[in-house]
């Protein structure tokens, strides 16, 4: 169904450990996705699968005792896990750029608005420093900050949570990357300025054409952004679709239990209760499949063999040793 060419990245078998083979935990463990030119990518799942490390591995920004142990990630063709730091550094905002949670700590206090903009451009494009300031003028206007030709010269501190993480897209946005890579952009910010800044990355990927990766553990986020969705648990991906099908017609376990807590919203008993039990500790993962602890479908097959991520149908990918049976049973 893709077309080889609407494919901006190509991750292959992405496997992170923290730590060492003896004691460490496999974090992301035998990744693999593509993003599309154009389209948006959400990757959910309970907090501490994976999400973070994935886009920090694809990125080559783990701190140690983080460390990608196998695994290839494709831009243009080309193997990032190959570069040099300083070839890795040129793809970095200039080809992907990056939004993070925590617009306080990604931002750097001693510097203005205007200069921490101005850095990036000078750092990735031919453009004078007089240009790269009036440059981020109009950037900051793109993102919606309001008189931004004097806002320009503020400093961190005198920005709100919501204006920080809009300087934060425009510093991601500036020199046109091809993807953009979005991990909980708006967790740290009020409710009522959460949807005005994913409507604003909605609204830019959409303008830029780019790909937008965006990690979340919202499904209603998911809902009205994404046109494929990836799901994992424990450091796997376990299933993955388009939107629509995934949340029509999913098949792991998982997700069925993902979206009934979503659904329960209007009753409050069952929002409160998430998925019971706790995912496994990665350091020592089960036999079989890491889900079988809490699945309500579990049998005794799943606790002894490791369901792998394989086609349901031709877009639709699901890790469950049970997703044939239920076909069989209708
Ligand atoms: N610096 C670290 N050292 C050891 N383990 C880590 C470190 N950072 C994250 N982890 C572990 O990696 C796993 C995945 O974390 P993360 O990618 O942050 O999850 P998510 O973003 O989905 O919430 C978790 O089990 C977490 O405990
Ligand atoms: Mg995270």
């Amino acid at each position: 169904m893709t077309d080889a060419a609407d494919i901006t990245l190509e991750v292959k078998n992405l496997t992170t450990r923290f730590g060492n083979a003896r004691t460490g935990a496999t974090v992301v463990d035998g990744v693999s996705f593509n993003l599309k030119r154009g389209r948006t990518t959400a990757l959910v799942g309970e907090s501490g699968c994976g999400k973070s490390a994935t886009a920090l591995s694809v990125m080559q920004l783990l701190e140690p005792p983080g460390e990608v142990i196998a695994g290839e990630v494709k831009l243009g063709g080309v193997d990032l896990m190959r570069l040099s730091d300083a070839e890795m550094t040129e793809v970095r905002g200039r080809r992907i750029g990056m939004v993070f949670q925590d617009p306080m700590t990604s931002l750097n206090p001693l510097l203005s608005i205007g200069d921490q903009i101005a850095e990036t451009l000078t750092a990735h494009t031919d453009l004078s420093r007089r240009e790269a300031e009036q440059r981020a003028v109009d950037l900051l206007t793109r993102v919606g900050v309001a008189d931004a030709g004097r806002r320009v010269h503020d400093y961190p501190h005198h920005f709100s949570g919501g204006m920080r993480q809009r300087v934060l897209i425009a510093a991601a946005i500036s020199c046109s990357p091809e993807i953009i890579i979005a991990d909980e952009p708006t967790t740290a910010l009020d409710v009522t300025v959460q949807a005005k800044i994913l409507r604003l990355l909605y609204d830019l990927q959409q303008a830029m054409h780019a790909s937008l990766l965006l990690i979340t553990h919202d499904l209603g986020v998911v809902a009205a952004m994404a046109d494929e969705v990836i799901v994992m648990y424990a450091g796997r991906i376990v299933e993955q679709a388009d939107v629509d099908t995934l949340f029509h017609r999913p098949r792991h376990p998982y997700t069925k239990a993902l979206l009934a807590c979503v659904e329960g919203i209007s009753d409050r008993a069952a929002a409160l209760e998430p998925i019971q039990g706790m995912a496994p500790d990665l350091k020592d993962p089960p036999p079989g499949c890491r889900f079988a602890p809490r699945c309500p479908s579990v049998r005794d097959v799943c606790r002894r063999r490791d369901p792998r991520l394989a086609p349901y149908s031709a877009r639709h990918d699901v890790a469950c040793l049970l997703v044939g049976e239920e076909a069989a049973d209708g």
